[in-house]
């Protein structure tokens, strides 16, 4: 795995100029903040020695590195999933990858369907906290010290400088956030209203299938974490209506400008 990894920092190293310090990863159809990224140079994941490969053909998504609000980033826009069938290493590969080519700060993104009876669709929820519920773990089996520690800390999964930072900046912009504990499950069925109700419970207030690997191998690599989500759907009691993935995608496109913004200032302000 560590030649692996060093192997295809090298390509990346070899085709970026710059020395970008924070790295993106954007979830499924939310890429409107790469629509800000300046100065760009587009990697597509199948050109990069050792990503993944596609499970659904020539769609996989592309490494941007540019300028955001004038500073250096790496975004992945799409990420792998653990349900497209990708065992847990190559879902974290990138994030071993972005460790080795310079990363510190990792900023991800995904949607989500909140649980908390007080959210609305459309909310943007700054995660604070999470819950892994997927069944395998991407830091299961042989441990490389090089990489982190046995036994990693997860006290402060997400950054609570980031965090506070990412709220002034959304009351700066008048724009509403809530917080909250994201459940990551395997997917890729939503929930039935008893398993939204039992996630409820355990103390989550949105679930969604993906971001949970990648902010737990990003803290094993030392790496400082800032997540959002997009709530694009509500598994609340009396308020559970059907949902489909054209409405996850939807909502997600109306929401995305606004996270976008706090993303690119807090890029700024890192
Ligand atoms: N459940 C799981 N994942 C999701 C949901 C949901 O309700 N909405 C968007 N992603």
């Amino acid at each position: 795995m560590l030649q692996k990894i060093q192997e295809t920092a090298d390509f990346l190293k070899s085709k970026i100029k710059s020395n970008p310090k924070t790295g993106i990863i954007l979830g499924t159809g939310l890429g409107n903040l790469v629509t800000q990224i300046t100065d760009r140079t587009d990697i597509a994941y199948e050109t990069i020695p050792n990503f993944p490969v596609s499970t659904v053909e020539g769609h996989s998504g592309k490494l941007i590195v540019g300028k955001l609000g004038g500073v250096d980033v790496v975004a992945m826009q799409g990420r792998f999933h653990y349900y497209e069938g990708y065992d847990m290493k190559a879902v974290t590969f990138p994030v071993r990858v972005m460790k080795a080519i310079g990363i510190e700060n990792l900023l991800v993104s995904n949607a989500s369907g909140g649980v908390n009876p007080d959210f609305e669709i459309g909310d943007l929820m700054i995660i604070t906290d999470h819950i892994n519920l997927f069944p395998e773990h991407p830091l299961r089996g042989k441990n490389h010290p090089e990489l982190g520690p046995r036994f990693p800390d997860m006290s402060e999964a997400y950054s609570k400088e980031l965090i506070v930072k990412a709220k002034a900046i959304a009351e700066q912009n008048k724009i509403k956030v809530v917080e909250g504990v994201y459940v990551g499950t395997s997917g890729p069925t939503f929930e039935t209203p008893a398993e939204y109700r039992y996630f409820r419970a355990i103390g989550a207030d949105a679930v969604g299938m993906s971001t949970v690997p990648e902010v737990i191998v990003a803290n094993h690599g030392g790496m400082r974490v800032f997540g959002m989500s997009i709530v694009t759907d509500l598994g609340v009691p009396g308020k559970i209506v059907e949902v489909t993935h054209e409405e996850v995608q939807e909502i997600g496109n109306k929401v995305q400008p606004l996270m976008t913004q706090i993303m690119k200032e807090l890029v700024q302000g890192i």
